[in-house]
């Protein structure tokens, strides 16, 4: 407990004038944003806008040299003024993350099943092997691995890319957390695998109720699965709507020239790609 009286709020994570700092760089620019429980934002701007800057200043996993003022309240409490071993609690159990290039996030040297099971013991220390184990292979066929208990002693390489995206997604959600943020989760993947993580992510989100920060350069992309987008550009969020309003009615001459860049959105790409399983 820090002794901090937890405000109640209807949102899980409500980002406050956040403003992030390298030296003389402001990398992130006063941005304000809430999501509610089960609820998910799709953060989207071009490259070096911040996106991934503000996902890792949630996580706290930013460099020491970053220089951070305003607030990220998480179920009420600041993280930034959160002593580090009791971020240690939240991050990978409440608020977990999944990257861009699943390879590099999956330890080369260590089997799958070994990596689940250290995500779960990090949290659950006095846990039997055997009920680790358990839900170790619940989560990846959860996430729909084919053939888990074999496939559980074998290592990253040995798996397609999306296979490794479908592994890194247990691992976040293992400890089943109230908050996912994805960072790029699909854009290392071809169409076709792309179309079967959003759908993923989205069954798990509907079967979970976890809520999700999903950032992406691609509005297409994010149209799958945002309730809310926000819309960076040089650090500030330019627009910040319903999903549905914001492709429907874009206010911002930023977000008209991304969505113009994006003909996929209205045209080809979503309708077949939804009917995918
Ligand atoms: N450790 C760091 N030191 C200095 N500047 C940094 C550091 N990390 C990020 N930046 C700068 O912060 C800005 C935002 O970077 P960020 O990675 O958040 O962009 P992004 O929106 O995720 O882009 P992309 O779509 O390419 O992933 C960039 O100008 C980047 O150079
Ligand atoms: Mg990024």
């Amino acid at each position: 407990m820090t002794g901090e009286t937890p405000t109640p709020h209807e949102a899980l994570l409500q980002v406050d004038n956040l403003r992030i700092r390298f030296g003389e760089h402001t990398a992130v620019d006063g941005i304000s944003f809430d999501i509610a429980p089960g609820q998910t934002l799709g953060l989207v701007g071009e490259s070096g806008s911040g996106k991934s800057v503000t996902s890792f200043a949630v996580m706290r996993l930013l460099a020491p040299s970053a220089r951070l003022t305003g607030a990220i309240r998480f179920r009420g409490q600041d993280l930034l003024a959160l002593p580090e071993d009791k971020m240690r609690g939240l991050r990978g159990r409440e608020i977990a993350m999944i990257f861009q290039e699943p390879m590099t996030a999956l330890n080369p040297v260590l089997t799958i099943g070994e990596q689940i099971a250290e995500a779960v013991r990090a949290h659950h220390p006095k846990l039997a092997k055997a009920e680790v184990r358990e839900r170790v292979l619940a989560s990846l066929e959860e996430v729909a691995l084919p053939d888990v208990s074999r496939r559980y002693g074998d290592y990253p390489h040995q798996f397609s890319g999306g296979q490794r995206q479908r592994i890194l997604i247990a691992m976040a959600v293992v400890n089943q957390p109230a908050l996912l943020i994805a960072d790029e989760p699909t854009t290392a993947l071809d169409v076709t695998v792309q179309a079967q993580i959003l759908k993923l992510l989205r069954r798990l989100r509907e079967q979970h109720g976890l809520a999700m920060l999903f950032i992406s350069h691609d509005l297409a992309v994010t149209a799958q699965v945002a309730d809310h987008v926000a819309v960076m550009q040089h650090g500030q969020i330019v627009e910040q709507r319903r999903a549905e309003d914001l492709f429907r009615n874009p206010q911002h001459p930023y977000t008209q020239r991304l969505l113009a860049a994006a003909p996929t959105m209205r045209t080809d790409r979503a309708a077949p790609l939804a009917t995918l399983r």
